[in-house]
């Protein structure tokens, strides 16, 4: 699947996505009002990553129904409307909004590390959580996916929380909390100052997370994070993840890295002989 916030704004990027194998597109997180994002520079390369403050810009939900009908009239594989709120009412708004415009599913964008008052404010808060999910729930009858965020003490605690509320799937994870600072001006280089590390360098922290989530609930897991080409969406399975999202990847791959990272996961699979990637999910966690 595309991860959200990369190129996930318009119908004809989902289509190249498509185009290029991706077999589901999550949405840029869309909130009740429009917002502006952070001012310049909102990227910085790092080494192995990026890091992001984009400050979640977004044409807020009325506007963005539109595109959502559109993306269904064209897509053929399933649409994921990434929500945020700044309360459990707001989420639950916009989740509304998404799916009676035709989202297949939402995922609650409950891990944003640089917005203030929502994304990992409320997915830090188990309690706080446990009411977003639970609210969203009652008003939607397609899958609630909570996002989580690698920044806490224990994501398998926020894990837990999540699949008590009633989610039915889990993405893990967010980018994790980082910075980096211009030695010339002596200045963070973030309008944002701080913002979100992606990309290979969150790899071994993001499988560590799935791997530690898969120990702890029944629901199903996608893994994010890092993910660049095939060896890392088998890794993902066999820590317990039932299915991947890859972002940053695009940046340097291009949108073929989707097919490269499925073709290369059924060679993989033929090669050891199974049928189907259903049988290596969490396979590493085998005593
Ligand atoms: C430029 C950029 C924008 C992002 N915007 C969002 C967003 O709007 N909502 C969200 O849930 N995650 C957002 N993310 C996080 C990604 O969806 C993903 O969780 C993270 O980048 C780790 O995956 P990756 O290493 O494959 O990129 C963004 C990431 C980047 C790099």
């Amino acid at each position: 699947m595309l991860a959200s916030g990369i190129l996930g704004y318009a119908t004809e990027t989902f289509e190249s996505l498509v185009e290029g194998g991706a077999g589901a597109i999550v949405t840029k997180s869309v909130g009740l009002k429009p917002r502006k994002g952070y001012a310049n520079p909102t990227v910085v390369q790092a080494s192995y990553g990026l890091i992001n403050a984009m400050g979640l810009p977004n044409s807020g939900i009325d506007e963005f129904v539109n595109e959502i009908r559109e993306a269904k009239t064209v897509l053929e594989v399933p649409l994921i409307v990434s929500v945020y709120g700044y309360s459990a009412e707001e989420y639950a708004s916009v989740a509304r909004k998404a799916e009676a415009a035709g989202a297949d599913a939402v995922e609650l964008n409950v891990s944003c590390p640089h917005v203030k008052e929502t994304g990992s404010e409320i997915g830090q808060n188990p309690e706080i959580l446990t009411e977003v999910v639970k609210r969203v729930k009652a008003v939607v009858s397609k899958p609630v996916i909570a996002k989580l965020s690698p920044n806490v003490t224990n994501i398998e605690d926020i894990a837990e929380a999540a699949e008590k509320a009633g989610a039915d799937a889990l993405t893990a994870i967010n980018t994790v909390k980082a910075m980096a600072i211009d030695t010339e001006t002596a200045k963070p280089i973030l309008a944002n100052k701080v913002g979100g590390l992606s990309g290979l360098a969150v790899k071994p922290i993001a499988l560590r997370c799935v791997y530690d989530i898969y120990e702890r609930v029944k629901i199903p897991i996608i893994g994010c994070g890092g993910i660049t080409n095939w060896t890392d969406a088998v890794e993902f399975l066999l820590a317990g993840a039932s299915a991947v999202q890859i972002g940053t990847a695009i940046a340097t791959k291009g949108t073929s890295v989707f097919k490269s990272v499925t073709r290369g996961l059924d060679a993989y699979l033929e090669r050891k002989g199974f049928e189907s990637v259903n049988e290596i999910v969490g396979l590493s966690h085998r005593r």
